[in-house]
């Protein structure tokens, strides 16, 4: 059984459809991304994953059950946490703070408990302090416990949004564009930081991902979205030689444009479509969709 599964999921807001049927499974244990290029429909999918929005029409089935049009607090619990595309941290909290947030959600003390401070409560907090300061460290964000969110570098933002919702303890985390806005080094730090939340804690990732690079790096399976519809899905090597997804990035004629130069859409040749070749990069310059957030 596929750890999440999307049945036929659609998403309509007004008359615009921004998933629309979706059928989508994501195995337990895999680093899988969603990508597309701007406005495909990605963030909505995962607010719908999330319990941000409600779906329109269809199934999201988490270990099997219905987890489609739960509040966002009760898909938390059911082991699914995600960071968001624009950072949101609790800015005037301590870096610590926030994590503790993220562990609210697991802690058994009601409020009359955190009233009263008996023993058992006190005790949980300890606990509780002492497991946000490992999350801390993991991510990389050792020694900066008591640093207000607003005050870290982004890179760490981004990093104490990963401890904040690890400390969901969830199964399955959703990455909106992880590394957008991060220079180079920080992009491969951060996936590195992926890879072993994945390896070391075994949790299943998906990740919306705008560079192709770092999503044909780090992914085992990659599915693609065009206007709300998936329009190919499979291993990277198998993505990267689709015809319809060079269209959807370099805009109509680029698979045939690709294949005259190259000869080919094996990988060698169509690596970087969409991010390097400098020279298709040119040609097809005048199309906007040339970026995934060209669009
Ligand atoms: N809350 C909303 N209300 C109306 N339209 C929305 C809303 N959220 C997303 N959309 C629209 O849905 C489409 C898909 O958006 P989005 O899921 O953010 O795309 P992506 O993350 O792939 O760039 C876009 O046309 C966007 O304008
Ligand atoms: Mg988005």
């Amino acid at each position: 059984m596929a750890l999440l599964e999307a049945r036929k999921i659609t998403k309509q807001f007004g008359g615009l459809t921004a998933v629309n049927d979706l059928d989508m499974a994501i195995e337990k244990g895999v680093i899988a991304s969603l990508i597309g290029p701007n406005g495909a429909g990605k963030t909505t999918f995962f607010n719908m994953v999330s319990g941000f929005y409600k779906p329109t029409a269809g199934h999201m089935l988490f270990a099997g059950k219905e987890i489609g049009g739960l509040r966002p607090n009760r898909v938390t619990i059911h082991g699914i946490g995600r960071t968001f595309q624009n950072i949101r941290l609790f800015a005037n909290m301590t870096a610590l703070e926030n994590v503790l947030v993220g562990m609210n959600c697991r802690l058994k003390a009601s409020w009359v408990g955190s009233l009263l401070r008996p023993p058992a409560v006190v005790q949980e907090e300890a606990r509780a302090r002492q497991r946000g300061e490992e999350l801390l460290a993991y991510v990389g964000l050792g020694g900066h416990g008591e640093t207000l969110g607003k005050n870290l570098p982004y890179g760490l933002q981004r990093r104490l949004e990963i401890a904040r919702s690890l400390a969901t303890d969830p199964q399955l985390l959703l990455l909106d564009e992880p590394t957008a806005g991060m220079n180079p080094q920080e992009t491969v730090d951060a996936m590195a930081l992926i890879k072993r939340v994945r390896d070391d804690l075994g949790i299943t990732i998906l990740l919306i991902e705008h560079d192709m690079k770092v999503v044909m790096g780090i992914s085992e399976h990659i599915t693609v979205l065009d206007y709300g519809t998936k329009i190919a899905e499979g291993t990277p090597e198998q993505v990267r030689a689709n015809p319809k997804v060079i269209e959807a990035y370099l805009g109509k004629g680029a698979a045939t444009r690709v294949t005259e130069k190259w000869g080919t859409l094996a990988p060698a040749a169509s690596a970087g479509v969409g991010v390097q070749g400098p020279t298709l990069g040119k040609e097809a310059a005048t199309d906007d969709r040339l970026s995934l957030s060209g669009r």
